[in-house]
């Protein structure tokens, strides 16, 4: 097969799909691997380490696109690559499609087979290709809050951690899976005092556990909420309903309680956002402020550690890629139902349900 590498279009997307050495294990099965030249540049691989594993550099996006069979990204397709979209080609990367019907109809529309990352789910019902980026977004996003928290960038001047006998910044994380749990274990790290919602209360009890209770814990109802925001320093979203928009359990109201100049960083607005006042940023121009609170809204924050993020998912990814490379789509769609379950569009339908409901367009099972 020929599996082709575009360099990220997305502002400062800094990650590539595949380091040299897990391209070097497609090119050892006997793939041909095109890599754009400079793909891998702001995750320091040079195209010198992918020549060296024996991938092609390429120079346009345009032959990338055009001789391969298989495109593996990092983020959605860009508006500059809908051009390349054609029946007889597959892509397999962070979709995200329910926040963009635009692609989603794209994609569809052009016959192509599109396989979602992140709608990868294992026998234990985890999400073994989100979970890496998840784990680090979630890190990053206390560490940005306390940025933002800063005097000179606009925040309340406030340290997450105690000192000089003051009481420490309270940290609200609402969502208790694998992003809000990295949130947890940073602010906690950081020395803030830190509350956890979820829905789900085995969750709840499983995260207070791990930290040996060290965090308060609450069931998520609009009300918990309301009484959690006017304590709370830094607000972290980090809820997820796998392949739907993110439920909208923050309204305006809540979030004018907030303290002025607090910080609010919203990891679940790749799925579209949780609160009414998030709208998508990026990391040029990373926050706005909406009824005096700071928001946060970027959909790659894990770009911000290229490296680190490259190198996590080219673990996880990997194994899917060389079964897909080997094997061929088409087959791997009828004898995969991990990767079946995650195929948004094919041969001209959505075959996602939670992505064609969150769009209102018509679903066809698969
Ligand atoms: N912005 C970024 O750069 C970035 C990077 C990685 C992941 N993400 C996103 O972060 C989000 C969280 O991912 P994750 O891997 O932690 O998911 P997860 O499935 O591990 O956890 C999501 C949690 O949300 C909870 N939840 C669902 N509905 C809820 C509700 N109405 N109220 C309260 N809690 C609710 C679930 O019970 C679950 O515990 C996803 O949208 C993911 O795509 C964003």
């Amino acid at each position: 097969m020929i599996i082709g590498v575009p360099r990220e279009r997305k502002i400062l997307e800094n990650r590539v799909a595949l380091t040299p050495n897990g391209a070097k294990t497609l090119v050892q099965s006997g793939h041909r691997v095109l890599i754009e030249t400079q793909a891998g540049a702001g995750s320091h691989f040079p195209d010198s380490d992918y020549a060296a594993c024996g991938c092609e550099i390429i120079h346009s996006l345009a032959e990338v696109w055009g001789q391969a069979n298989l495109i593996v990204k990092v983020k959605e397709p860009h508006t500059e690559e809908f051009k390349y979209f054609r029946k007889d080609l597959a892509i397999f990367d962070y979709l995200h499609l329910a926040s963009m019907p635009e692609i989603a109809f794209k994609l569809r529309d052009s016959g192509m087979s599109s396989i979602a990352y992140e709608l990868i789910r294992d026998e234990k019902g985890s999400l073994p290709l989100l979970e890496p980026m998840s784990e680090i977004a979630g890190k990053l996003s206390v560490l940005n809050g306390a940025y933002f928290l800063l005097t000179q960038n606009g925040g309340r001047g406030v340290l997450l951690g105690r000192a000089a006998g003051l009481s420490p910044a309270r940290v609200t994380v609402i969502g208790a899976g694998v992003a809000g749990k990295a949130a947890v274990e940073t602010a906690l790290g950081l020395g803030a005092s830190v509350c956890v919602l979820d829905v789900n209360e085995a969750k709840l009890k499983a995260l207070s556990a791990s930290f040996d209770d060290y965090v308060d814990v609450k069931l998520s109802t609009p009300m918990a909420i309301q009484q959690e925001l006017p304590n709370t320093d830094l607000l972290v979203a980090a809820v997820l309903v796998p392949g739907a928009a993110a439920p909208r359990i923050l309204t305006r109201e809540m979030i004018r309680t907030m303290k002025p100049a607090s910080v609010f960083v919203d990891i679940s607005i790749d799925q579209g956002g949780c609160a009414e006042t998030i709208r998508a940023t990026d990391l040029q121009n990373p926050t706005y402020i909406e009824e005096g609170v700071i928001h946060y809204g970027v959909c790659n924050m894990p770009s911000q550690t290229a490296r680190t993020s490259t190198l996590a998912l080219t673990k996880v990814t990997l194994p899917y890629i060389l079964e897909i490379a080997n094997s061929g789509v088409d087959h791997v769609i009828r004898s995969n139902s991990i990767v079946r379950a995650a195929v948004n569009t094919h041969q001209g339908q959505l075959t996602c349900k939670a992505v064609a409901e969150s769009i209102g367009a018509e679903y066809t099972e698969l």
